[in-house]
């Protein structure tokens, strides 16, 4: 494995940021840099200027994080930065700055899958009070992005048990926001609203609730949301809180299907933004307890984008002997 601490970077979406990890996980140093407010002028994430930003952002803030740990480049055994799935704008900066680093200093270069990223979080050492679960256990990727039920096996060995069929969580959380004249990224707005509403008095569909598999669909459910804004009849908060509470008993029932398809997991873990909220939390917790397995949810700022996790997959794969050539090129589509 690494012989020194190891460099992350993450610009696969709108988060450009930077960690630097001791070869056994101890978090030296880390930096996340929302570009949030360039974006939410126009109501999402544009990607033309999510990479200018981390071009801009990138540099800055790796020598700020290497410096508050107290290090410089030369001190570096490793560098890995997110090479897909993600806007490719963003890819191929981060890619190319860390590729930069590692030709200049003679490190190895690790090109993370995000994905790989999110579902070896729960591993970092000193993560998780209970210890970093161990193999197999299933991953619910919960983000703007992605929302996928995945079997984690061992490092390397993913299996997509299920995915979205058309929006993911988050997304269908900012639409179903928008709708209500919320501001983006609206999952956050749409959880206060809906703490002041009656989550049975709008009955809204559950898409795939009941059905085989762990597949998701929420365009339907988005649909539903329009007719109930433009018939007027319920107030938002109600309407709010009936799409969260259709989302969350769809994310336990998929979650439920999930374990079923893999009963030696020893855990549930999840990630991405959707992670935040009380009630998917609540459902999940509890389809957890039902199943007898532990409910293992990383500190909110490791559930979403960072780097922390990114060094992390790149000490793994630099542990199993698994550096990657220069000549990887980032991949706007990856699948685990
Ligand atoms: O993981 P993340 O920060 O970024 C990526 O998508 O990669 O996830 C952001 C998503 C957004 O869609 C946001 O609305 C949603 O997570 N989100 C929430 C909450 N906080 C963030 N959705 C529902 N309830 C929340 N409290
Ligand atoms: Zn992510």
């Amino acid at each position: 494995g690494p012989r020194g601490p190891v460099l992350g970077l993450e610009s696969s979406c709108d988060e450009t940021a930077a960690a630097v990890l001791a070869p056994d996980g101890r978090i030296l140093a880390e930096a996340v840099l929302s570009q949030e407010r360039e974006h939410a002028v126009f109501g999402g994430v544009v990607p033309e200027i999510a990479a200018r930003a981390h071009l801009a952002a990138l540099p800055g803030l790796t020598e700020r994080v290497l410096a508050r740990a107290g290090l410089g480049f030369w001190d570096l055994a490793g560098v890995a930065a997110t090479s897909g799935p993600g806007l490719i704008g963003g890819l191929i900066v981060g890619a190319c700055f860390g590729k930069g680093v590692a030709i200049a200093h003679g490190l190895p270069f690790v090109a993370v899958n995000h994905l790989e990223a999110h579902a070896l979080t729960a591993r970092l050492p000193g993560l998780l009070e209970s210890g970093a679960p161990a193999f197999p256990y299933l991953l619910l990727l919960v983000s703007g992005g992605h929302c996928q039920c995945v079997a984690v096996e061992g490092l390397g060995r993913y299996r997509r048990l299920g995915s979205t069929l058309d929006d993911a969580v988050g997304e269908a959380f900012d639409k179903a926001a928008k709708l209500l004249g919320l501001p983006w990224p609206g999952g956050p707005h749409l959880e206060r609203l809906a703490a002041q509403g009656d989550a049975r008095a709008v009955p809204l569909p559950r898409p795939l609730l009941g059905r085989p598999g762990c597949d998701f669909s929420f365009s339907g459910l988005k649909t539903a949301v329009a007719r109930a804004v433009a018939q007027g009849a319920a107030s938002p908060a109600d309407i709010a809180a009936s799409f969260q509470a259709s989302v969350a008993a769809v994310l336990a029932d998929r979650a439920r299907h999930a374990l079923e398809m893999l009963p030696d997991a020893t855990g549930i873990v999840v990630a991405g933004g959707v992670a935040a909220n009380g009630a998917v939390r609540a459902a999940l917790t509890g389809v957890a307890g039902m199943a007898g397995v532990p409910m293992l949810a990383p500190p909110l700022r490791y559930c979403t984008d960072n780097a922390v996790m990114v060094a992390w997959a790149g000490i793994e794969r630099l542990r199993a002997g698994l550096a990657d050539p220069l000549g990887h090129n980032p991949r706007p589509r990856w699948p685990l």
